[in-house]
């Protein structure tokens, strides 16, 4: 195959980016992103803050902007996300105890209700881990109780039975890690409890203060054999490190229930990290030594 979503279709799996309504007007952007990539998330714009600016009231007119052109170029789209302490609108974050609660709920309603049987993978929880010590994250969300990322979870199950739920992080790549554990826990008590989670995505931002370490396939394996699928969901790697990413493709083929990969931006200049090069196009639109490594390795 010639493309990274063809190479990645030869398993089964789908190879992605994130993508922004706002460059929908750069024809090398759409060029490279419809050539090479089968699965679509919107980096910004199916965020709380973006579907929800105002309470009760739901604006999808950038998330559909993505989905639309997405859909009619062939691809699927990955929701992202409908429960996370960043990225709320200002309503939002001064809400707290069951006001904030229901709030939540009725995010989740209205975001999956929009987009019924046409998103396979939803980010329903994203980041809910505190990163040194194993256990949540101090937020607004958490101040309504420790169940509220079941409650989120239930609520997504019932808006859109056909969609597969995931919980998604950082730094839950390396599986010596406390926050790993914690999330593993997390997942493993939901499989016994009848909690519905059905994915796991683990982001992928690799840079010099977590590094990809071998031990990821370990990590990827692990929670696959909870009974989740994985999938790498915001890829990106300081430097671009040719060797680093073969590595992480095939930690992820290695893995039957590792279901795709997901970069997180075409060139480097679009990507949030712009400075750390990390993508796999460089800022004209060529392929970097990483892009060649990436698709030899599907
Ligand atoms: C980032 C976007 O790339 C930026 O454009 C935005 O300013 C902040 O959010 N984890 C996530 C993503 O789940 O939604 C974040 O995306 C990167 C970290």
């Amino acid at each position: 195959a010639s493309t990274l979503g063809a190479a990645a279709a030869q398993s089964g799996r789908y190879f992605g980016t994130a993508i922004s309504a706002n460059k929908l007007g750069d024809s090398q952007y759409t060029t490279i992103a419809n050539r090479e990539f089968n699965m679509i998330t919107a980096e910004n714009e199916m965020k709380i803050d973006a579907t929800e600016p105002n309470q009760g009231q739901f604006n999808f007119t950038n998330a559909d902007r993505i989905y639309n052109w997405a859909v009619q170029n062939g691809k699927q789209v990955r929701g992202h996300t409908l429960a996370w302490y960043s990225q709320q609108p200002g309503w939002m974050q001064s809400l707290s105890g069951s006001a904030l609660r229901q709030a939540m709920i009725n995010h989740i309603n209205g975001v999956m209700a929009h987009y019924k049987g046409k998103i396979p993978y939803w980010d329903v929880v994203n980041e809910a881990f505190d990163d040194n010590t194993g256990g949540r994250r101090d937020s607004n969300l958490q101040r309504t109780g420790n169940d509220w990322i079941e409650v989120a979870f239930r609520t997504a199950r019932a808006a859109d039975p056909d969609a597969k739920l995931c919980y998604n992080d950082y730094n839950i790549d390396n599986w010596t890690w406390a926050k790993t554990q914690g999330v593993y826990n997390m997942v493993r008590d939901f499989k016994s409890r009848g909690v519905p989670i059905d994915c796991v995505g683990l982001q992928g931002h690799f840079n010099s203060g977590s590094a990809y370490n071998s031990n990821f396939r370990t990590t990827i394996s692990s929670f696959a054999a909870l009974g989740v699928d994985v999938a790498i969901t915001e890829l990106d790697v300081e430097g671009a490190s040719a060797t680093t990413y073969a590595n992480i493709v095939n930690d992820c083929l290695a893995v039957a229930r590792c279901v795709g990969i997901t970069v997180w931006g075409v060139r480097d200049s679009d990507s949030w990290r712009s400075y750390q090069n990390p993508l796999l196009f460089d800022g004209n639109g060529n392929k970097k030594a990483a892009y060649t490594a990436v698709l030899n390795a599907l």
